[in-house]
């Protein structure tokens, strides 16, 4: 922030309302962006937050023709799950509107209508795929067929789900409709594109040169698709679903999702502050903070820009777009489809009052430099071992022993010794590292900073054991409190980005109000939005009882609570998760991933080894199969795979060891007419002969069953 900004307009990537939200999504955008605006917040900064649902796309069409529905009935319902997901976990946003609202609708068609206007579009025809009995242009989505890179069949036009390929609706084989299942035909389209090619140079002054500062994941991407050669990008879409394209002849079109979504950020601040939303967009003191996933960085970094550029009229530009990179769940991806998640709606069921532990866990487990990886272990851990055994007891401590011994009066401290200081320096130490981790969006790191103060009073207090002094020394022992407490009020304000609700119980408990953030509704003389007074306005308005409010300047200060305040009584901060709450989740994903492995086991099956290479009957002669009967076999000890089998050919008693135990046991061998390769070179295996093989049949899943003539015949009699 060394450039002047007045003000700071912080977005986060606007949820489709095809599904809930999962931590997936909350550890990459929501939660880093709650952090950073709830710090700004407690530093003074202005602040807007803004986010809302995005609600057109293809998959949200695809979904509602699966449920029978209408893709409004779809949005309806995401729309307010995913907004009470968010308020549940603390994510307070200034408005969390949606695309389909009447505002949006108008700005992003007359966003459109003045690039088209003052020709910033090029126009292509084009040929796509058509469905000719449901009549209809098909959506890459819509179209399904067998994937040319690995031959497995409901590959999607823009992606083949089995072995990952990115596709075009060009490339499948036998393509079909998922609308009709007719066989879709190609048909002349028109649509708008932006040339992007046009902007190369601009962004790459913009991006590549002056914001060197960015991420390096977020620089390295834009660097990537700049120096790949920027192209000319659809902007509209044949499809019945979103924003009519507003030119006259354009039936049937509506714009791209991708095109109408991140103006949605503006219609969302306009329906918020109809008559100030400008400066929030179009002054220079303004900085704009973009949160969004490493999938959402060419759309904020290359296209989005662009738009704003070829419109003018003094938008600015984001100052960064801290994007994260993806998290897994217990080693695999996260996966809507697979139901393979952590869903926010279920958490906030399942751990009721908890949302500060899997914020925590989420911040300190972020994707900000790679994926990485969510496991409930690892949740019920650093609840149990760190908010509960260090920030939570450290507390626990200081506040009750207070009442015991002083009637909840902070006590005067005494004169201050060595490990009083020296545990009260090392304060102002982590406060400047976690401004900043913070400054810097390294949430992960900052909120370890945060964590070491707790530990700072976690030991300090461990350390002096007022419990034991106050049988002798009463001042030491106000004192040693004096300065717990003044750790306690530390930590209620570096942990009220992190951990709010915590942070709110630890202000109730010290009896102190927060100083945090301006409400812009004021001023305005009317608001049409869906922000509900005391919804997000908790944080606005920081009750100060005794008239004794934190702020962030406070943070490392010797003596935040004067001697003589009265604190609350004590409450628990956090509590411990057992087992059997972690064991529910284990198992829920459990069943999930066996539901999922015999589904691959059983298409897995289905696959058939390409035919081998041709073979002349001459080398086919020379293998000797023959018919023969096993009679006796055993385990050949220490494997797992082979049994040693004692087979008459009819031509003469022979050992074989073959790799079958996987699937027959000794006893089910014995007696059995089978095929052997009888003229096989002898090998040794683990000790034994083996003069031949065993006829197998072999699936591709691995399951072996031996080869038997179909009625019973003389041993030896051959095979060919
Ligand atoms: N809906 C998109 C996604 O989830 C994000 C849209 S962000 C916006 O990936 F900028 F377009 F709004
Ligand atoms: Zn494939």
């Amino acid at each position: 922030m060394e450039k002047n900004f007045k003000r700071n307009l912080v977005t986060c990537a606007l949820p489709y309302a095809n599904g809930p939200v999962h931590i997936g999504h909350l550890a990459g955008v929501y939660v880093p962006a709650d952090t950073y605006v709830r710090y700004l917040r407690l530093r003074g900064e202005d602040v807007l937050f803004i986010c809302g649902s995005d609600e057109h796309g293809v998959p949200i069409t695809i979904k509602a023709r699966q449920n029978g529905c209408t893709p409004q009935d779809i949005v309806d319902q995401y729309h307010t799950l995913i907004k009470d997901s968010f308020s549940g976990l603390g994510i307070n946003f200034d408005i969390y509107s949606r695309t389909s609202s009447a505002v949006h609708h108008k700005n992003a068609a007359a966003f459109f209508r003045k690039l088209y206007d003052e020709g910033k579009f090029i126009t292509k025809e084009s040929e796509q795929y058509y469905d000719p009995e449901a009549k209809q242009f098909l959506a890459d989505r819509y179209i399904v067929g067998t994937c040319p890179k690995c031959g497995s069949e409901g590959a999607y036009g823009d992606q083949c789900e089995k072995c990952g390929s990115t596709l075009s609706p060009e490339e499948l084989i036998n393509p079909k409709s998922k609308l009709s299942g007719a066989e879709p035909i190609k048909k002349k389209t028109t649509h708008w594109y932006l040339p992007l090619d046009q902007y190369e140079k601009w962004l790459s002054e913009w991006i590549l040169e002056g914001h060197k500062e960015w991420r390096p994941n977020v620089y390295g991407q834009v660097k990537s698709w700049i120096d790949g050669g920027l192209q000319p990008r659809a902007v509209s879409r044949d499809l019945d679903w979103g924003v009519p394209v507003p030119v006259e002849g354009a039936d049937g079109k509506v714009l791209y999702v991708w095109f109408d979504a991140p103006i949605g950020y503006i219609s969302n601040t306009q329906e918020l502050l109809p008559q100030s939303w400008e400066k929030w967009w179009k002054s220079a003191d303004t900085r704009i903070v973009h949160f969004i996933g490493k999938d959402n960085i060419v759309f904020h970094c290359i296209v989005f820009p662009a738009m704003l550029k070829a419109y003018g009229e003094g938008y600015i530009l984001p100052d960064n777009v801290p994007a994260n990179e993806f998290l897994n769940l217990e080693g695999d991806k996260i996966s809507t489809s697979r139901n393979w998640a952590v869903w926010a709606h279920e958490y906030l069921r399942d751990f009721p009052g908890k949302q500060d532990v899997i914020r925590y866990v989420l911040t300190a487990n972020a994707p900000e430099t790679k994926d990485n990886d969510f496991s409930w272990k690892d949740f019920q851990t650093r609840n149990n071992s760190e908010l509960v055994g260090i920030f939570g007891n450290f507390v626990n401590r200081a506040v009750v022993l207070t009442h015991k011994y002083f009637e909840g009066k902070v006590p005067a401290a005494g004169t201050l010794l060595d490990i009083d200081r020296e545990a009260l320096a090392e304060i102002p130490a982590l406060r400047k590292s976690l401004e900043e981790n913070l400054t810097n969006f390294k949430f992960r790191e900052a909120l370890k900073d945060a964590m070491s103060i707790a530990r700072v009073g976690n030991k300090y207090i461990s350390d002096t054991e007022p419990w034991k002094v106050a049988k002798t020394d009463m001042a030491r022992t106000a004192t040693i409190l004096n300065v717990s407490l003044q750790i306690c009020a530390d930590l209620a304000i570096a942990f009220e980005p992190f951990t709010p609700f915590a942070a709110e119980r630890l202000r109730t408990m010290l009896c102190v109000g927060l100083n945090a953030g301006t409400d812009h509704r004021k001023g305005e003389q009317e608001t049409v939005n869906t922000y509900k007074e005391g919804e997000g306005a908790a944080i606005h308005t920081g009750i100060a009882p005794q008239g004794l409010t934190l702020n962030w300047e406070q943070l490392g200060a010797t003596e935040i609570l004067p001697a003589g305040h009265q604190i609350g009584e004590a409450q628990l901060l956090f509590a411990k998760i057992e087992d059997d709450a972690i064991q529910a989740q284990l198992d829920r994903l459990e069943a999930i991933r066996a539901e999922k492995e015999a589904a691959a086991k059983a298409e897995a099956a289905k696959q058939v080894a390409p035919q081998k290479a041709e073979c002349t009957f001459e080398e086919f002669e020379k293998m000797d199969i023959r018919t023969a009967t096993v009679l006796a076999a055993e385990r050949v000890p220490k494997t797992d795979k082979l049994l040693k089998l004692s087979i008459d050919t009819g031509i003469d008693q022979r050992t074989i060891v073959s790799g079958i135990a996987e699937y027959y046991s000794p006893e089910e061998m014995v007696g059995k007419q089978i095929c052997i390769l009888a003229n096989l070179k002898p090998r040794v295996i683990r000790g034994i002969e083996s003069r031949g093989m065993i006829l197998m049949a072999k699936q591709s899943d691995g399951l072996m069953r031996f080869v038997t003539p179909q009625e019973a015949v003389t041993n030896g009699a051959v095979v060919g």
